[in-house]
């Protein structure tokens, strides 16, 4: 059982996608395919298929795929929805887009894994294709975040670079919290590496 299958059995836990996130991939054009990475239950898989997009989800928590699958089944969306390990996805050349929230924190034990899974996707998508992070801004994770992917020696440009609040509700204990996050995201611009 996965960790986060206990939590999503029970409840809708992250609730709505950040508007900010939604408002972009409005305006964006091409609507092409998106891959979400720890896509959880899908609040923005879900939603970026109602926009258009044609999603490939990847989730270790069946769970959370299930119910991603569920809703994209009623709706008849373009979601395909795979439970598995995103560190042994290999092919994002076939992608426009690729996703990621809330999946890095760089703690100690996992800053290794996370900062070459990074280069893999700056170096494996394609010309033009855009990487897209959601991370909390707290300490050094945003900096972290940006060297990782100027050190990738790909080049990219940055289309948006934004804060936001998120408002986070322990439903079982009523408990509030706010968090800063940063929006990430950057086009390639070139598949040759920078020197
Ligand atoms: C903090 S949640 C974020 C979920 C989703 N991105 C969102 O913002 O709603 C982290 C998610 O990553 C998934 N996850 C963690 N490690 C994973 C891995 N190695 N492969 C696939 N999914 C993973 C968890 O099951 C969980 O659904």
């Amino acid at each position: 059982m996965a960790d986060y299958d206990k939590y999503y059995e029970t409840e809708d836990l992250f609730g709505a996608p950040y508007p900010e996130l939604i408002e972009f991939f409005e305006q964006y054009v091409p609507k092409g395919k998106l891959i979400d990475l720890g896509c959880g239950q899908g609040r923005n898989a879900i939603s970026l298929a109602r926009l258009g997009y044609k999603i490939t989800g990847i989730d270790i928590s069946k769970v959370g795929i299930d119910q991603m699958n569920s809703i994209s089944e009623k709706e008849g969306l373009n979601i395909t929805g795979l439970t598995g390990d995103i560190y042994s996805f290999d092919n994002y050349q076939d992608f426009d887009i690729v996703l990621l929230d809330s999946m890095f924190h760089f703690e100690q034990r996992d800053k290794k894994r996370e900062t070459v899974l990074i280069s893999k996707i700056a170096k494996q998508i394609k010309k033009e294709g855009l990487i897209c992070i959601c991370i909390q801004d707290t300490g050094d994770k945003v900096s972290i975040l940006k060297n990782t992917i100027k050190n990738s020696g790909i080049a990219f440009e940055v289309l948006n670079d934004s804060s936001l609040i998120y408002e986070y509700e322990d439903k079982a204990s009523g408990h509030k919290s706010e968090t800063k996050y940063c929006i990430y995201i950057v086009k390639k611009i070139n598949d040759a590496k920078i020197h």
